[in-house]
């Protein structure tokens, strides 16, 4: 692998991972590491220049974090964000004090030379800052070369070493030029080419995976959920049949949710999965029981016992496969030390110790949209490389109270109707998430001449882009009349149907 490379040093900004992305954005491969990563460790990078990121320390407080001192050696050309200029400055002898003020939000840039880290940009640019600290001396060798009402030298630069340092946020939409100041930078400045892809991170991610795998054998949970899927395919292409995949059905799945997930995956893909039926395990150890946390916990540990014992059935194994994303690395990359980054999302800490298991995270790279982008390269339908998200303990937190297979049934039958009614109007893809919730009470309704006494179906619908806010979607009103006709219709023990028009927050995605 000899992609040009941009090594992006992370001072702990919450930003960081958004430099990676507007820098993979433009074609260009980067990767980013704590700041203290040594050398050796990143050696076999053919990277062409180096960002420090932001971070929430003062250059010169005790404990403030710093850059690799083999770093300035390698007389590559840097660009110091926010944190990062005020290093480049501590580091070359320039003057950081605390600002008399802090800087937070739009400011207007002033570019003073004619200068190639802002080449294509007119004069003056909105930026966006967040700094307490601000140079007060220019380092060594620096000139300024942009500047804001408030800091004289919030841009700066020594074109003999090329070496740049910028005290406001490329890297934010809030910026809205950053894009072609870190394009300048990375293309203009290091040189680098553009010849990152996914296309290019398929192969590299299978050489990889054999590299490390060498004969050994690994498992992991499928859910056929995008990230598992990517991931597992990933491996099938990799290492075949030593991968083994077990889609556990805890009988919380929706409408012939295992048969099609098999259907597509181990039919379809060849992927060398194996169904584990362990519903009946689940719903009795889910029963009576109707507080959320708790639901969770049971389902939790349950799956972690079924999965370990089907594990220990194969015999040695060597690796474990997870569907790690970039968003879950980046909070544990800084500063918290190497055991921070094992996650433990699916609560399978347990199995790598005990199993001896090595963790393999082929899309820890990626951000949610990157997969489904490498799904479609890797030549996945629509239904997969689209498909809304399904939480863990599934159909058990859209079933308020006790979860019976009764409930279940229901709930299955009204949740499949709407899905069905919303990929018909060919809404599927422009809501986030939408799933029919099942109520615990009961309402009078009027059945032909008969009143009935029921249960109630909440429809919820959202959009939304992390999943951490949301607002309701306004499904237009017809769709819903048909969702709830069919549903009352059809559904045994339903006789009203309600839409949840609340955002998120101050209400959740999920009822429970
Ligand atoms: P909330 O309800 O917190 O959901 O707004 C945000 C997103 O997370 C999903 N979710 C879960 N996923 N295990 C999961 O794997 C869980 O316990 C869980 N709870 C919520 C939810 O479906 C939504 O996408």
């Amino acid at each position: 692998m000899s992609h040009d490379t941009i090594l992006i040093l992370d001072f702990g900004s919450q930003y960081s991972h958004l430099i990676a992305r507007r820098i993979r954005e433009l074609g260009i491969y980067c990767e980013l590491h704590p700041c203290t990563v040594s050398l050796e460790e990143v050696r076999k990078l053919n990277f062409k220049g180096i960002v420090l990121s932001g971070g929430p320390n003062s250059v010169y407080e005790r404990d403030a974090p710093h850059a690799t001192d083999g770093i300035w050696d390698l007389n590559l050309p840097v660009l110091g964000i926010c944190y990062g200029l005020q290093e480049l400055s501590r580091k070359f002898g320039g003057q950081v004090s605390a600002g008399e003020q802090r800087e937070y939000g739009h400011a207007e840039l002033e570019i003073l030379e004619n200068e190639p880290l802002f080449a294509h940009l007119p004069d003056h640019l909105q930026v966006w800052m967040s700094h307490g600290d601000k140079v007060q001396n220019l380092p060594n060798g620096f000139l300024a070369i942009g500047r804001t009402s408030n800091s004289e030298f919030a841009a700066i630069a020594d074109h003999d070493r090329n070496l740049y340092g910028i005290q406001f946020h490329p890297e934010v939409t809030h910026t809205p030029e950053g894009k072609i100041i870190l394009r300048n930078f990375a293309i203009e400045i290091c040189g680098c080419r553009t010849d990152w892809s996914m296309g290019s991170f398929v192969e590299e991610a299978i050489a990889s995976i054999r590299e490390k795998v060498g004969e050994g054998l690994v498992i992991g949970a499928v859910s056929g959920g995008v990230d598992s899927t990517v991931a597992a395919v990933l491996m099938n292409r990799a290492i075949g049949e030593r991968f083994h995949g077990f889609l556990i059905d805890n009988g919380l799945l929706r409408l012939n949710e295992a048969q099609q997930v098999m259907e597509r995956l181990k039919g379809r893909l060849g992927i060398n999965l194996t169904l584990v039926d362990a519903s009946e395990r689940f719903l009795q150890n889910l029963e009576g029981v109707t507080n959320p946390e708790k639901k969770r916990r049971i389902i939790g540990n349950t799956f972690i016992e079924v999965f370990e014992e089907e594990a220990e059935h194969l015999g040695q194994v060597d690796f474990l496969l997870q569907g790690t994303l970039y968003p879950d690395v980046i909070e544990s990359v800084s500063f918290k030390g190497p055991s921070a980054t094992i996650k433990t999302h699916h609560n399978v800490g347990g199995l790598l110790k005990n199993m001896r298991l090595k963790l393999i995270e082929p899309l820890r790279e990626l951000f949610k949209d990157e997969v489904r982008e490498l799904g479609s390269a890797l030549g996945l339908d629509e239904e997969i490389v689209y498909r809304q998200p399904f939480p863990g303990p599934g159909l058990a937190v859209r079933i308020l109270g006790d979860v019976t297979e009764k409930q279940l049934d229901m709930l299955r039958q009204a949740d499949a109707i709407f899905l069905d009614t919303i990929r018909a109007a060919g809404l599927y893809r422009k809501i986030g998430q939408a799933f029919a919730v099942l109520l615990p009470i009961r309402s009078v309704g009027v059945m032909g001449d008969s009143r009935t006494y029921e249960q109630v179906i909440a429809l919820r619908a959202v959009q939304t882009t992390d999943y951490m806010t949301a607002d309701w979607y306004p499904l237009p009103d017809d769709l819903l009349r048909k969702a709830s006709n069919r549903i009352i219709n059809e559904v045994r023990g339903v006789n009203r149907v309600v839409y949840d028009i609340s955002s998120k927050p101050p209400s959740t995605i999920e009822w429970e």
